[in-house]
């Protein structure tokens, strides 16, 4: 197995990639902060199926956390981290400092309305996406990637990535990889390391919620009373609900009857001080 480079400058990290490039070979980028579980390394594996060459960054990015959130004890495991993505393939680790990525004099920053604004994550985040948009837009400068990989588990972060990407006209092509989940049905997150044993029993109630107003949805039930028995089935079980919406899957627009479009569940809510998230897709047929 051979160990991938770590790299942690830009002038660094384009030197090590512009032989590839000359070479014909397209170049995977899979953006992560790091505390990497079982639905990373499905993101580094498809990076692999995509490109011949796979970059991963580990990177928690300061500017998309909100002064009283999760940033200074959000877990930094990079020794186990660089294990995984050495035994995934990957063949470059971009860990670049918060001063390389946001030197003393930074003063730009990507904000965007659209999907962004979609008073979702956003309601309860409000500088979260032009943190998630500025650095997604360097590290696909800097990289210059054929192709990045996002998992579908930040819904809303994909949507404005590939809003941003779009809007911009970098070359690359943005793609969602499913949602990685435990055998009980809670999705994989780095957060998930936060619940106690007794909130990490009740967590696949999320996903569980989430599978039941598919349900109601689907066989005809209104939305709005299949949104609100989620939303109970939530309270009821101990979550202290931020979210349960029914929106259009590509621009998470609000939707009416009669449903022509992809639709998607989203929720957000905490359990004890646990923020979780998750979503899946409607179908009607
Ligand atoms: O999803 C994440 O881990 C982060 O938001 C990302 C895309 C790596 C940007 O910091």
């Amino acid at each position: 197995m051979n160990k991938p480079a770590v790299i942690s400058t830009v002038v660094d990290l384009r030197a090590a990639l512009a032989p590839w490039r000359r070479a014909g070979e397209t170049i995977a980028l899979v953006p992560t902060m790091g505390a990497l579980h079982a639905g990373h390394i499905s993101l580094a594996q498809l990076a692999k199926r995509k490109a011949r060459r796979a970059v991963a960054s580990v990177f928690v990015n300061p500017t998309q956390f909100a002064p009283h959130e999760d940033f200074a004890k959000y877990p930094r495991t990079f020794e186990a981290d660089l294990e995984r993505l050495t035994a995934a393939g990957i063949d470059a680790v971009f860990s670049p400092t918060p001063q390389v990525m946001y030197p003393s004099g930074f003063a730009t920053t990507v904000s965007l309305e659209g999907p962004a604004k979609a008073d979702l994550e956003d309601r309860f985040r409000p500088t979260h996406f032009a943190g998630v948009a500025t650095v997604v837009a360097k590290l696909l400068i800097q990289s210059a990637a054929d192709v990045a990989i996002f998992g579908e588990k930040d819904f809303q972060q994909l949507a404005v990535i590939r809003q941003m990407a779009k809007d911009l006209d970098l070359p690359v092509e943005i793609i969602g990889a499913p949602t990685v989940r435990e055998h009980d049905g809670l999705a994989m997150s780095s957060r998930n390391v936060y619940l106690d044993t007794e909130e990490r029993r009740r967590a696949p109630l999320l996903h569980a919620t989430l599978q039941d107003v598919a349900r109601r949805i689907a066989a005809g039930e209104e939305a709005d009373a299949a949104l609100a028995t989620g939303r109970q089935a939530l309270a009821d079980a101990g979550f202290v609900l931020d979210y349960l919406e029914l929106r259009d899957a590509a621009s998470l627009a609000v939707v009416a009857k009669p449903f022509m479009q992809p639709l998607r569940l989203l929720v957000a809510a905490k359990l004890g001080k646990t923020r979780l998230i998750d979503n899946i897709a409607v179908s009607l047929s």
